[in-house]
């Protein structure tokens, strides 16, 4: 396709420059709106609901990507079904010294250690009441790195953004800023989860929206306790799951840059994230909505994620390969899934191969 052969002769120019500096010259094209208008429209037969929200399609773009909120509108129009914009801390944060992203171009893999760098909940916001109010954003909220109290971080992101998220997801599951992963031990989520329902409910009281909470996890959960933490997510109400964030995990990996430390995405973390995916699944049932996220590279593998039990499906590794012709690329081999399938809607898809993959053994 057109688009795929643009970003052929692209990728080898972006390619040049440090991974941080060619992400920042995407998002500045961006924002001048230079990027590729889908033509798609919206598709019936793969637009799909959860937790109470329409998406014209179930394909976003995950955290991190935008962390500042400066083009939700230009991934919308590029064709995705929703954006999701963070991780935002309440005060603006540099993250860890530079170089902290690594290319893994053989591995088709990257190394971060951003550390939440961001400017915080005010700019972002600054951001979005200026948007027009259309199309679903969520924001995805976190703790700044020195906070005394991290769980108020988080409830002051649910009060800061109430008026213009779609959704919020709350991370608790970077490996990369110290300690914030044992916010996922069952004991920590429900102190956690309990101030932030609190809090939504308090937000209610005063006339506002009711928007859905998803809680994004690690890969890297211990089999042993995926049951416990997937139970207190339940007990707790959660809106939906969103599996995974990046890993820890080295498995299998053939370029030098997988010494650096700091969370690993992209092909290599597909088989990992999609087998925990198939695991929370069968441990709620199927009862509440997951985001499936982690090494989305193709129309197979996003078609994989649903099959394993994705209502919803998120990329950003694969982006910085592929370019934005993986959008209708995917978006394209969904709906030709739907129609072999003999199936109306997407929604018929979803979790049909899980046990089968929840059977499998994760790598490493
Ligand atoms: C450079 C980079 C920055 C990221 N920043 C965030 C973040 O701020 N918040 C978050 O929840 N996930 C963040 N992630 C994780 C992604 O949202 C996603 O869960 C992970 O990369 C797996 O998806 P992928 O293989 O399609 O990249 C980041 C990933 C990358 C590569």
């Amino acid at each position: 396709m057109m688009l795929d052969r643009l970003y052929g002769l692209a990728r080898p120019m972006l390619f040049l420059l440090p991974p941080e500096d060619a992400h920042e010259a995407t998002l500045k094209s961006l924002e001048r709106g230079l990027f590729p208008r889908s033509a798609a429209g919206v598709r019936r037969e793969i637009a799909t609901t959860a937790f109470g929200l329409d998406f014209p399609n179930p394909l976003g773009i995950a955290a991190g990507f935008d962390k500042d909120a400066r083009v939700p509108d230009a991934v919308l129009g590029m064709g995705c079904g929703f954006a999701e914009i963070g991780t935002v801390t309440p005060l603006p944060q540099l993250g860890n010294p530079k170089p902290r992203v690594f290319r893994l171009v053989a591995d088709r893999g990257l190394v971060n250690r951003l550390g939440f760098n961001n400017g915080g909940h005010a700019a972002a916001l600054f951001r979005l009441e200026r948007r027009p109010r259309h199309g679903i954003v969520g924001v995805n909220i976190g703790a700044n790195k020195d906070t005394e109290d991290r769980a108020a971080d988080y409830v002051r992101g649910l009060e800061a953004f109430n008026g213009v998220a779609s959704y919020f997801t709350v991370n608790i599951s970077s490996p990369n800023t110290p300690g914030l992963r044992d916010l996922q031990a069952p004991s920590a989520l429900d102190g956690l989860l309990g101030r932030i329902m609190t809090a939504r409910e308090g937000l209610v009281a005063r006339g506002g929206p009711r928007r859905p909470v998803v809680v994004k996890i690690a890969p890297d959960i211990a089999e042993d306790d995926l049951p416990a933490i997937v139970g207190r997510l339940v007990a707790n109400a959660v809106d939906g799951i969103a599996v995974s964030n990046t890993t820890l995990s080295r498995h299998g990996l053939a370029c030098p840059e997988a010494r650096e430390s700091g969370g690993l995405s992209g092909r290599p973390l597909f088989e990992r994230s999609t087998i925990v995916l198939a695991r929370v699944h069968a441990l709620t049932a199927g009862r509440i909505p997951l985001i499936g996220i982690g090494g989305i590279d193709s129309g197979e593998t996003a078609l994989a994620k649903i099959e394993a039990g994705a209502t919803l499906i998120q990329l950003y590794t694969g982006l910085v390969y592929e370019g934005a012709g993986l959008i209708p690329r995917i978006t394209g081999h969904l709906a030709d899934a739907v129609h072999r399938a003999g199936a109306s809607s997407i929604s018929a898809l979803v979790g049909r191969n899980a046990p089968t993959w929840a059977a499998r053994t994760l790598p490493g």
